[in-house]
């Protein structure tokens, strides 16, 4: 498609147009929470590239925020967001309120187990069983075909192929590469929380990995070697751990021993602000 971007403010209209005319073709869905930043856009890009509708939702979920979360503050940048959706590509923005998503009455929800209880699902109770009944939501809303997924949240895509393959959803999520910085700091919504003196630090998210993945590369394959060198250098610069996991890259499973399917996936504190990245050993 390539006339002018349209925004759907409601269900019924957004579950009408994938039963009209216009809804032809390979479907690719991208799910935000807006405050749209080149790691979003990118994901559009990659939809365009592949699809021939490309739908975005902006929608900040608020059953996925804790309850000392940063919901309130969360920025919002609806204006700014259309005009950069519109650039990437975007044929349908779905901007559905709280009022519309969960009712008066809302008494439903999609819990995956297991997967969700380790790394940041331990940290945060309840995230996910958000996550999953949104994303749930919006894929029976849109009907995607296929739906673009950043690996910066690495555990959120591997928690929604469980339920889409659990609960027999047919949309298949892309997974895409992270988008980051020139410092490489990974892009994320909650940078903007960093002063400048924090956002100097937040570097060491990146470093400290690729740390993990030098001294593998190198011959050392004991996970609590490498953490320990990670913990060493993340604490240099003030930043404080709340976990560093070395995983199977597709199931999730903790390692005895590193490997060639490792991937190493961290969460810090820089001041107040909770950062997430991570990287393949190999
Ligand atoms: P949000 O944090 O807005 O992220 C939307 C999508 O952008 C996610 O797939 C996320 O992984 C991706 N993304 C964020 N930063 C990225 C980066 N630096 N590089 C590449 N991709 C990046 O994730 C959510 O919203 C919500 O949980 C949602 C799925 C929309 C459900 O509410």
């Amino acid at each position: 498609m390539s006339s002018k971007m349209k925004v759907i403010q409601s269900i019924e209209e957004m579950v009408a147009l994938t039963k009209s005319d216009l809804w032809s073709g390979t479907i690719g869905f991208v799910p935000t929470m807006g405050a749209l930043h080149r790691g979003h856009i990118s994901l559009a890009e990659y939809a365009r590239k592949e699809c021939d509708i490309v739908v975005m939702s902006i929608y900040l979920n608020p059953t996925q925020f804790g309850p000392n979360e940063d919901l309130d503050n969360y920025p919002k940048t609806l204006k700014a967001d259309l005009d950069k959706a519109e650039k990437a590509g975007v044929d349908y923005v779905f901007t559905p309120t709280s009022k519309m998503m969960y009712p008066d009455g809302f008494k439903s929800w999609v819990n995956v187990e297991g997967i969700t209880d380790i790394l940041c699902g331990a940290k945060r109770p309840n995230h996910f069983r958000g996550v999953t009944t949104i994303v749930s939501k919006l894929m029976n809303i849109v009907s995607p075909d296929l739906m673009y997924m950043g690996e910066k949240d690495y555990q959120q895509i591997a928690v929604l192929n469980t339920m889409i393959s659990d609960l027999n959803f047919r949309t298949v999520i892309r997974p895409c590469p992270i988008i980051r910085e020139s410092d490489n700091l990974a892009m994320s919504s909650r940078n903007a929380y960093l002063n400048e003196d924090e956002r100097i630090r937040a570097r060491v998210l990146y470093q400290s990995l690729q740390k993990a993945r030098t001294l593998y590369k190198q011959g050392t394959a004991d996970p609590e070697i490498l953490r320990k060198s990670m913990q060493e250098l993340i604490q240099l610069h003030a930043g404080k751990i709340d976990y560093i996991e070395f995983v199977d890259r597709n199931t999730l499973d903790k390692k005895e021993t590193a490997d060639d399917n490792t991937r190493v996936i961290i969460a810090v504190f820089i001041g107040s602000t909770r950062l997430i990245d991570n990287m393949d050993l190999v």
